[in-house]
């Protein structure tokens, strides 16, 4: 019998008994609540705002403390995600609150990816709640959940409406985190400005879209509180470390030369409105939320990603170990897809590589015949040069030898020419004629 038969079964079974005596298990919320305090809570507040809003600021009022955090530099190149987490202690419960806070946010020229590390901020934090939940051993009881429950929205106090940059934002969040948008520094706006400017922002907020986070109304107890305090929304705050005595009691307040502002004043802002419905009232739903609503759709999607579903398409429960194995052959099939094509790619390559090489080959041998060719040539008109000039040497050694006798011929008939010579010079000498006798006359000599 499948599982929701089974289940359908006992609920029709189930009767209403009465009891004879008390039995005890009244106590389960006494137990619950016990439990929960000893456990300790954990509420993780993100606050987006341009630098210098006075997000810090309203922080250490919110919590009455004062929070570490240096101020930041118009200069940042991108915008920044900074994480602090504090142990608080009040009464008996213990609160590990993260405040996140945007660094950089609204100083770059260009704005269009400011929203960017913000979304990926959140998302990162549900992945690790999700990797722990699908881990075989997940410790989720003492995990550090550091899923955002509630985003503050810090908004300029312009009077004017919102910026460009505020609604693509809030667009952004709106389905991963429970926006509360605030009015900052709401003491540098006069009050009829604050009035209209809260309708505008609210009227902007409901053209484009964004949805904000509402106080529940569900619950009888806080209906009528959280119902009122809707309509209040964006809360105009004004935020202050200074303690100023007035009457005979010390409160937070701004000093000016006309006058004090005094933050838990609700005549003069909506401080004691937000801390009311962020902490004393709504905390609990926030974190709830946070997890059935947001988480849940993260989840949703993520697992629809990876290929889960909850039906398969004739409408019949899917099982997890068939979703498993759908996908295991899936991607088993997608591998061996991948390797076919990878084998197919590398013995194409192969046979390309081949055919280079044999056209390489080939040019090489052309190349070798013609260099073959080219060289017998040459080796050929050298032979018949080294011939040509063999007949000349020959011609020349017969031409030389028969020089040789001619000349050792002539040098017998030579010496009567030598006398007759040196008859004809004494002949000149006497007549005078010697000075036209040249000095190297000694070797001319006749030679043939
Ligand atoms: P970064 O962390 O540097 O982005 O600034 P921040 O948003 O944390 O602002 P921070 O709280 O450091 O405040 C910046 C300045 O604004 C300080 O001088 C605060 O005193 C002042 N400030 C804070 N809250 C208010 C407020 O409600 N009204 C007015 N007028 N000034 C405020
Ligand atoms: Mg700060």
């Amino acid at each position: 019998m499948a599982a929701a038969d089974i289940a359908r079964q006992v609920g029709e079974d189930c009767r209403t008994v009465p009891l004879a005596g008390h039995v005890g298990f009244d106590s389960l919320p006494d137990q619950l609540v016990n439990k929960s305090v000893s456990q300790g809570f954990c509420f993780n507040i993100l606050c987006v705002g341009e630098t210098g809003l006075g997000k810090s600021t309203l922080m250490d009022t919110l919590f009455n403390t004062k929070f570490e955090g240096e101020p930041t530099t118009h200069t940042q190149p991108g915008v920044q995600l900074r994480s602090s987490t504090y142990d608080l202690q009040e009464s008996n419960v213990g609160l590990k609150l993260t405040i996140v806070s945007t660094v950089g946010f609204g100083d770059q020229i260009n704005k269009e990816d400011s929203y960017k590390p913000i979304v990926e901020f959140i998302d990162a934090q549900f992945e690790a709640y999700l990797q722990e939940e699908l881990k075989i051993r997940r410790v989720l009881h003492s995990y550090h959940d550091s899923r955002i429950h509630a985003c503050l929205y810090f908004i300029a106090p312009t009077g004017h409406s919102l910026k460009s940059l505020d609604l693509v934002t809030m667009k952004k969040l709106d389905s991963k985190v429970n926006i509360i948008p605030i009015i900052a520094k709401s003491d540098a706006i006069s009050k009829s400005e604050l009035a209209k400017f809260k309708i505008k922002i609210t009227s902007e907020l409901v053209s484009n879209g964004v949805q904000i986070y509402q106080f529940p109304t569900d619950d009888e107890s806080v209906a009528e509180i959280n119902g009122t305090m809707n309509a209040h929304l964006p809360f105009a705050v004004v935020g202050s470390t200074e303690e100023v005595k007035i009457g005979n009691k010390m409160m937070r307040a701004r000093q000016y030369p006309w006058g004090t502002v005094q933050v838990e004043n609700e005549a003069h802002c909506d401080f004691v409105k937000l801390r009311e419905m962020l902490i004393r009232i709504n905390m609990e739903d926030l974190r709830e939320q946070t997890h059935a609503r947001h988480y849940e759709l993260y989840r949703r999607c993520k697992l629809e990603e990876m290929g889960f579903k909850d039906t398969d398409p004739d409408s019949k429960p899917f099982s997890l170990q068939e979703t498993y194995e759908a996908k295991r052959n899936e991607f088993l099939g997608e591998l061996q897809k991948k390797e076919e094509e990878m084998r197919q790619m590398f013995v194409q390559r192969v046979k390309e590589k081949e055919a280079e090489l044999k056209e390489a080959e080939k040019e090489l041998h052309e190349k070798f015949d013609r260099l073959k060719k080219l060289h017998q040539e040459e080796k050929k008109k050298l032979e018949d040069k080294k011939k040509c000039l063999d007949e000349e040497m020959n011609a020349f050694k017969q031409r030389k030898a028969a020089a040789e006798l001619l000349q050792s011929q002539g040098s017998q008939a030579g010496g009567s020419q030598t006398l007759k010579r040196d008859k004809e010079k004494k002949n000149w000498q006497r007549s005078g004629f010697d000075a036209y006798w040249p000095a190297d006359r000694g070797k001319y000599r006749v030679t043939m």
